[in-house]
């Protein structure tokens, strides 16, 4: 796994948004996975400026996100697809057709996980665009989430549930399911891009690079087996580890 040292949070959003630029400039039909929560916000903040100044466009990108909560629907604020439509899609040139995201909402749940994950083996991930929670969840694949999972429905943590309640008007409201890739599926994006950003995923990314085993127990550990990591993190996020 490479990590790349970034300032602070604003510097870690560019990195990133320059990897993607020169990605996109250089592939003919890019493929990209696609994140939510916090940290990526500013990445995608960064791509719509760089839109802007023509210095990229969207045209031919198709989009696969990670996750998307079960039960609320897309044009609920706290929806995952309501997120990427409101930080990515609607400010730039995207073909709104070649963006895949699960649907939280769907009448059959397992059929709707069994399709992702065919569109996905059909269009392969160029960049996986990851972020990571506090337990080393990558995705929604919680901790104890086998690492052959694929697209699948999980009962989301309590603590996860906490910690995202902070976009919500109260912890109930927070869903206790989602769909998201699995840990497989993530693995078989060519390249992974992780960004870490801040003083509370310290002791995350400690963990993570650590040369402690590769277990369940902390998804994200499974990253050292992939080929082509690039973690991008800030200094807040490096203070518990020397490099
Ligand atoms: C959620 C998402 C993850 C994300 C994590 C961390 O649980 N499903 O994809 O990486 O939160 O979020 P944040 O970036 O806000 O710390």
């Amino acid at each position: 796994m490479d990590i790349i040292q970034a300032k602070d949070y604003t510097e870690m959003s560019k990195l990133a948004a320059d990897l993607l630029v020169k990605h996109i400039n250089n592939t003919k039909s890019p493929i990209l996975g696609l994140a939510t929560g916090s940290t990526p916000i500013g990445l995608y903040k960064e791509l719509v400026k760089r839109y802007k100044q023509s210095e990229i466009s969207f045209k031919h990108v198709t989009t696969f996100n990670l996750d998307e909560y079960v039960g609320i629907s897309r044009s609920n604020p706290n929806s995952y697809h309501y997120f990427m439509n409101d930080n990515l899609w609607k400010h730039i040139d995207i073909d709104l057709a070649n963006v895949n995201i699960p649907d939280g909402m769907a009448d059959n749940l397992e059929k709707e996980c069994i399709e992702y994950e065919e569109r996905i083996a059909n269009q392969p991930i160029d960049i996986q665009i990851l972020g990571i929670g506090l337990n080393g969840h990558i995705g929604f694949n919680e901790p104890g989430t086998s690492f052959d999972s694929r697209t699948h429905i999980v009962e989301l943590d309590e603590s996860t549930r906490e910690a995202n309640s902070r976009f919500f008007d109260s912890l109930d409201e927070v869903p206790k399911q989602a769909i998201t890739m699995g840990i497989e599926t993530i693995m078989k994006a060519k390249k992974v891009i992780l960004l870490v950003s801040g003083k509370a995923k310290a002791t995350t990314l400690a963990k993570l690079i650590s040369n402690e085993e590769v277990t369940p127990d902390f998804p994200a550990s499974v990253l050292r087996k992939h080929k082509d990591v690039t973690i991008i993190a800030d200094e807040e996020a490096r203070e518990k580890i020397k490099l």
